[in-house]
């Protein structure tokens, strides 16, 4: 079972790992992460601090970051661009900090850590301050590290302490504060009053769609038996879900060693479908927006071939269980939250898969919660 009521003095309560334990957080601390930097109606940009008249400057956005944080950077660059229109990149730290990086004017230089430790995006933070960026700006968790002293500005996320070397509650946060700076820097490009209240009115319900989504867990757990003796598994997504299955993928080689990739679901047919055959679980994340057609033809390609679905989609797309479909209900939630929504089940995927094949779920072999060398 999950839950384990004699545990030490530890601090994992009921649960039977710091994993769970902050994969069942994410609720509260979203909501933390929330607190104080949104009104009922607008993004309130105190929270950046006395300087957020930057906001009105920003003409580009470079985002640096490694790991699991690099993949809360890359859904950010679909949310600054759409919401803003402005231009965004995202990048590694340790190719960053290894290159000749044209800056152009009026950029904002913006890492992500969890830790505030990370040896390549520090270096990457050092390196950007000679590069003349507008100023610099880190998302991160923990308020006295090093990244944060040396950031111009900060904006924290407010998870708490993560323990588990897997980060998922670091994550969420992230794409909250994340959705936040976005939709700041969308108001000053442009974004009316209107559609920032409905984002704003999104993320308040937030915390309540992360619990939907647990609410899943025990049906999880059980799909989750069938992966314990797959070698493979290829992870399909597209827009934001793209991000969020490369987050699926990391998190189940993490902690179950099993090798798994990701890919935007377009490119399929450009290689990785000679992989699929009967013993290839394919997970697709479809949330029910005007990308469905496009991904119900993808998995069509993969069932045509034999593979295992694993569908994570809400009711409105239509699909159920079928066949070589094993359905997995995400709540149906507004557009923007989707990839916050989604990574949920796949964070509890991979936890169920790795208690099956009895791995040290918080602490896997051979990483480090924070890699403060190189
Ligand atoms: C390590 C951890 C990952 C984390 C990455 C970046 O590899 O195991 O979970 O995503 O470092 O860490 P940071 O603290 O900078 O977010």
């Amino acid at each position: 079972s999950v839950f384990n009521h004699n545990v030490d003095a530890t601090d994992k309560g009921e649960f039977r790992h710091y994993m769970m334990k902050e994969i069942y957080e994410q609720s509260s601390v979203i909501s933390a992460c929330l607190e104080g930097r949104i009104s009922e109606t607008k993004v309130l940009t105190s929270c950046f601090g006395a300087e957020s008249e930057f906001l009105k400057d920003i003409e580009n956005v470079h985002i640096v970051a490694c790991g699991t944080s690099y993949h809360a950077g890359m859904v950010a660059k679909y949310w600054i661009e759409d919401l803003a229109g402005i231009p965004c990149s995202v990048e590694v730290a340790s190719e960053y900090r290894y290159r000749k990086v044209a800056v152009p004017k009026k950029t904002l230089f913006l890492t992500l850590s969890q830790s505030g430790e990370t040896a390549d995006t520090l270096a990457a933070l050092r390196m950007a301050k000679e590069l003349g960026y507008l100023t610099t700006l880190a998302i991160c968790n923990v308020p006295s590290s090093t990244l944060v002293r040396e950031s111009a500005l900060t904006l924290l996320t407010n998870a708490g302490p993560e323990i588990g070397v897997a980060s998922t509650k670091a994550f969420t946060t992230q794409l909250t504060a994340l959705l936040i700076t976005s939709v700041a820097i969308a108001v000053e490009n442009g974004l009316s009053a209107e559609k920032e209240q409905e984002l704003v009115q999104a993320m308040r319900s937030l915390p309540a769609y992360i619990n939907d989504a647990l609410a899943q867990d025990a049906h999880i757990k059980v799909i989750a038996d069938r992966f314990a003796n797959k070698h493979n598994a290829l992870f399909l997504g597209r827009g934001t879900m793209f991000p969020i299955a490369l987050e699926g993928s990391l998190k189940l080689k993490e902690i179950s060693y099993i090798h798994a990739e990701a890919y935007p679901a377009g490119e399929l047919k450009h290689g990785p479908l000679a992989l699929v055959d009967e013993d290839m679980p394919i997970i697709a994340l479809v949330p029910h927006n005007d990308m469905l057609d496009k991904l119900k033809s993808n998995l069509q390609e993969v069932a045509a071939r034999g593979g295992e679905l694993y569908v994570f989609a809400d009711k409105e797309t239509d699909l159920h269980n079928e066949d070589n479909i094993v359905f997995t209900e995400v709540p149906k939630v507004d557009r923007i939250l989707e990839p916050i929504v989604h990574t949920i089940p796949l964070q509890l995927l991979s936890y169920h898969v790795a208690v099956v094949k009895g791995t040290d779920v918080d602490q896997p072999r051979n990483l480090a919660k924070s890699v403060t060398v190189e």
